[in-house]
C-alpha cells in the first residue's frame, strides 16, 4: 500500500483519537497564539490551507483573524481524507462559519484543486507534509508554491526530529520527522526564497519541543 493510502486509512480510523490527542497537548491553542501575533495576517488576504484535517489550524487562523478584526478575502482548504473533512464540515456548521471552502485533494496531485484556487497571499500547512513520502516532500512544496502569487508567503508547522517526537509522533502517528537543515534544503529545492524559522511566540513556546515553524517567500 502507498504512504498516501496509509495516511488516508490512518486518519479515517482515528479522527476522534486525533482530535482528543491534539486537545490534550494544547496544540490548537498554540497555533492560535502564533496567528494572534503574526504580521502575515492582514485584511483582504487570500488564504489556502493544505491538509486541514479536523481544522486545528483552520480555526486558529479564523479565530485570530476575527479577534484582530481582519477580514479575509478567501479562505480555501483541502485534505486527503473524507472522514477528516466531514468532521471539519460539522464543526464549521456548528459554528455557523460558511466562508471557508473545502475540497478533497492530494497535495501531490497538482491539478486536483479547483482551477481558480490560485494567486494566494498566504499558503499554510500543519502536520500534513510529514505524510508525503520523503522523496516527494520538495515536490509537494513546489506544487503549493505554484498556488502563491509573486511575493506570497508559505508558513509550515512540521514535526521536528528528536527522541520525544520519534516515539510520540513518528511511531504512534506514523509520520516522517524533519530537521531544520533538511527543511531548508527542501524549501530551496522547491524554489522558495527567504526561508527562515521564526519559532513559536512565548504563549506557545511549549510547541517548540514538538515542531518547527518555517516561513518562506515564493
Ligand atoms: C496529523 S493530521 C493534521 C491535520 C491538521 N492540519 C492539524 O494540524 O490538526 C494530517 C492530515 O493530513 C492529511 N493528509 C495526509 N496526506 C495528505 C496528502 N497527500 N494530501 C493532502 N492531505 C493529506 C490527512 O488526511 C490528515 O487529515
Amino acid at each position: 500500500m502507498s504512504l498516501t493510502a496509509d495516511a488516508r486509512q490512518l486518519f479515517t480510523r482515528r479522527p476522534d483519537v486525533y482530535a482528543r490527542f491534539i486537545r490534550a497537548v494544547r496544540y490548537p491553542q498554540g497555533l492560535r497564539a502564533f496567528w494572534r501575533a503574526s504580521p502575515l495576517l492582514h485584511p483582504g488576504l487570500r488564504l489556502l490551507e493544505a491538509g486541514c484535517g479536523t481544522g486545528a489550524l483552520t480555526f486558529a487562523l479564523w479565530d485570530a483573524a476575527k479577534e484582530r478584526g481582519i477580514r479575509l478575502d478567501a479562505f480555501d482548504a483541502f485534505d486527503l481524507t473524507p472522514a477528516m473533512l466531514d468532521r471539519l464540515r460539522a464543526s464549521l456548521r456548528r459554528r455557523r462559519i460558511g466562508d471557508i471552502q473545502l475540497a478533497e485533494a492530494n497535495v501531490l496531485h497538482r491539478d486536483a484543486l479547483p482551477d481558480d484556487w490560485r494567486n494566494y497571499d498566504l499558503v499554510v500547512s500543519a502536520s500534513m507534509l510529514e505524510y508525503v513520502p520523503r522523496e516527494r516532500f520538495a515536490d509537494a512544496l513546489r506544487g503549493l508554491r505554484e498556488r502563491l502569487k509573486n511575493g506570497g508567503r508559505f508558513v509550515l508547522f512540521v514535526t521536528r526530529r528528536n527522541p520525544f517526537t520519534r516515539l510520540l509522533i513518528g511511531r504512534w502517528w506514523q509520520s516522517n520527522l524533519y530537521s531544520a537543515p533538511e527543511l531548508t534544503e527542501a524549501f530551496r529545492a522547491a524554489g522558495f526564497s527567504r526561508v527562515h524559522f521564526p519559532g513559536f511566540p512565548f504563549a506557545a513556546r511549549y510547541l517548540s519541543a514538538w515542531g518547527h515553524v518555517v516561513e518562506a517567500e515564493r
